[in-house]
């Protein structure tokens, strides 16, 4: 497969010509949030200087203009993980709220007490804490899927264990955020379906790194962000099943998500937009489709790809690093993980390891990246640090940050 052009794509991002610290700047947080393009801030300078307007309302020109092009932008979301019903593509904030809104919906209608609730233990708090909410509402129990430390990915064995107690949804990530570890969510799906379970997958690492395609998967739900694949902070989607969407009552109440009003009652507008109460993020909307525009232009098959070499380059050249532990699958891997990896340095903290990469103009993350049980309960850390890649990063991002791992072992004296 040809190779991507990193450095066009590195010319279209305005914020990767800054310096930090009169270094170049490096970007090594794209897990947390993408960077924009330069194409994805005229869209949204184009919106507002020349066709800003409430859409599904206006008669008039540019508020017909605009519901085109938010619903469009929801034909181009549905096409790239392969729906072409923009019915099963509801506009949310993030993927947090995609999730929320399952447990708050169909959670609320078909999880009684004693029911089982099967997720895993490489789950983000967002496809934890919504899940407990409503366990501890209901009565209902949360079992979680076990790590194979030796895999890095999840126990088919203790999979299996779990749907025997015949849990009513299986809700897994297909990309852990800390481990990078890409989980098999077919072959999940395909075993939760034979237990009649329903399954959400939390794409939000996966979506915007790799090919996916929810009918090929078979899952009900799929929750993404748009800040994560090139697009504005605010909009998310929740792709659903129609059948299960059409059964699901609405969370909010309000403008547009409504058919008809009485004093008394009301009757429910057709998808998505049942689920879409009030003004929605209109810029954000439209121009997630440039987003996306954009991401097609390059291919996600050949993003994948750029990612699985470039983790390779990071974790030969980090791996050989005398006192660090990186974590997650073995360097011989990198097809199994994505564009992540978590390590530690000896004795090091990792809040002051990304101070050093900081100084040495490099955006890490560190932490407990949102995983707590994970990074805590299972890992024994209180936190680790963790560089991630996208499309704008090459070999020389990951130079740099080598170099800057020599910095920390420098200032602390690491053998
Ligand atoms: C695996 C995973 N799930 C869910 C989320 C939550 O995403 P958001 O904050 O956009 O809702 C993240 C964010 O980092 C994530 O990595």
């Amino acid at each position: 497969m040809k190779g991507i052009d990193v450095a066009a794509i590195k010319r279209d991002f305005p914020i990767l010509k800054i310096k930090v610290n009169g270094r170049p700047f490096v970007y090594l947080d794209s897990a947390a949030t993408s960077q924009k393009p330069l194409q994805v801030i005229e869209a949204i300078d184009k919106y507002y200087n020349e066709y800003n307007a409430n859409i599904h309302r206006g008669v008039y020109q540019i508020a017909e203009r605009a519901t085109e092009a938010y619903i469009d932008s929801k034909r181009k979301v549905g096409a790239l993980i392969g729906t072409r019903a923009i019915e099963e593509v509801i506009y949310v904030r993030n993927t947090t709220e995609g999730i929320n809104l399952v447990a708050m919906t169909w959670g609320d209608q078909n999880i009684k007490k004693g029911d089982h609730i099967l997720i895993s233990e490489m789950e983000h708090h967002s496809n934890i804490v919504p899940w407990q909410i409503l366990a501890k509402k209901k009565g209902a129990v949360i079992d979680y899927i076990k790590l194979d430390r030796q895999r890095c990915e999840l126990s088919y064995e203790s999979l299996e264990k779990e749907l025997a107690k015949s849990p009513k949804i299986v809700a897994v990530t297909q990309v852990s955020n800390v481990l990078g570890s890409i989980n098999d969510v077919k072959k999940i799906t395909k075993m939760a379906k034979k237990g009649g379970a329903a399954v959400l997958v939390d794409g939000a690492q996966s979506v915007p790194h790799m090919p996916v395609d929810v009918n090929a998967i078979g899952c009900d739900f799929l929750a993404f962000s748009g800040h994560k694949m090139l697009a504005p902070t605010g909009i998310g989607v929740l792709y659903g099943k129609r059948e299960l969407l059409d059964n699901m009552e609405p969370l909010f109440g309000g403008g547009d998500m409504i058919k008809t009003v009485d004093f008394q009652s009301f009757t429910t507008n057709d998808l998505p937009w049942k689920f879409e109460a009030g003004t929605s993020n209109i810029e954000g909307g439209i121009v997630f489709g440039t987003a996306i525009d954009y991401l097609n232009r390059i291919g996600m098959a050949r993003i994948r790809d750029h990612e699985v070499k470039l983790t390779r380059y990071a974790l030969d050249a980090i791996e050989g690093v005398r006192g660090i532990k990186v974590y997650g699958c073995p360097k011989s891997e990198p097809e199994k993980r994505g564009g992540v990896i978590s390590f530690s340095i000896n004795k090091v903290h990792p809040h002051d390891v990304a101070s050093i990469f900081d100084r040495n103009g490099i955006a890490i993350r560190a932490g407990h990246h949102c995983a707590m049980p994970l990074v805590t309960g299972v890992l024994g850390q209180g936190a680790v640090s963790r560089v991630s890649f996208y499309i704008y990063n090459d070999e020389r991002d990951v130079d740099r940050a080598v170099e800057a791992i020599g910095d920390v072992k420098r200032v602390f004296r690491v053998a």
